[in-house]
């Protein structure tokens, strides 16, 4: 069967991952967290002195990237792949809500998406690919096979944040969480390099009133589409075949 590229975007906290995730261990294929990426840059950033308060040492970020190593490594206790720093397992780290509140600011450097954005492009070269984020189905992958926009109300967002965080047994405050959450939409949608927005060609999905269940199902069913399509237009297009 030939391999697809599928590119999932929407707003922060409304299920893209666990979806992503879900489907690409369904269909074996590959699962890229994007905002994982943007996360570890953070996360060296915090650790590392660039940020002096609220602002970010822009120069030594510049100077330093090519030297923040960023990968995936599938955990076979979760079946999901861990983010690694520099060679060190930071999963659960970039998680925390202290990185959550530094990562827009981070993520809305030119420098910093232009390095990521390669990398993720590299990523995909050989198909098979399932990547959730902001930007993949309108700058990183824009011929992707599959696009879905994915968004939900602000409040059941901050929900399930709230939930995933107490299950994990950290600190979180509902207020405070929601804030976050419309705080990022607002930097993510108005930032100047790709902003936050639905490709034309994307397929809308509201999950506000969806249970997992609900969403899978509806994400295979289109995943079986646009695989069908393709093989549809190869079989009736005569320069593919052999
Ligand atoms: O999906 P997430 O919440 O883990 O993403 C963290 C941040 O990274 C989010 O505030 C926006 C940014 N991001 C981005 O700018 N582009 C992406 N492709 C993915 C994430």
């Amino acid at each position: 069967m030939k391999k697809i590229i599928i590119a999932i975007d929407g707003f922060s906290s409304c299920g893209k991952s666990t979806m992503a995730k879900d489907l690409a261990k369904e269909v074996g294929y590959i699962y890229i967290d994007s905002g994982a990426m943007y996360r570890a840059v953070t996360l060296y950033s915090m650790e590392n002195g660039i940020f002096e308060g609220e602002s970010i040492d822009r120069e030594r970020l510049r100077r330093e990237l090519e030297r923040v190593n960023i990968s995936f490594r599938f955990n076979p206790e979760t079946g999901r792949p861990d983010t690694y720093l520099n060679g060190v397992n930071v999963e659960n780290r970039i998680r925390t809500m202290a990185v959550s509140a530094k990562v827009s600011p981070i993520s809305a450097l030119d420098f910093v998406r232009e390095a990521m954005v390669a990398q993720q492009q590299a990523m995909g070269r050989e198909k098979g690919i399932v990547m959730d984020g902001r930007d993949i189905g309108t700058t990183v992958f824009p011929n992707a096979e599959l696009k879905v926009f994915v968004t939900a109300s602000p409040e059941i967002r901050a929900q399930r944040r709230f939930e995933e965080l107490k299950a994990k047994g950290q600190e979180a405050d509902f207020d405070e969480i929601l804030a976050n959450v419309k705080q990022r939409d607002d930097i993510d949608q108005h930032r100047e390099v790709s902003p936050l927005r639905k490709a034309d060609d994307a397929l809308l999905l509201d999950n506000t009133n969806l249970t997992i269940e609900q969403q899978k199902a509806w994400l295979m069913e289109r995943f079986r589409e646009a695989v069908n399509d393709g093989a549809e237009n190869t079989d009736n297009n005569p320069k593919d075949r052999d």
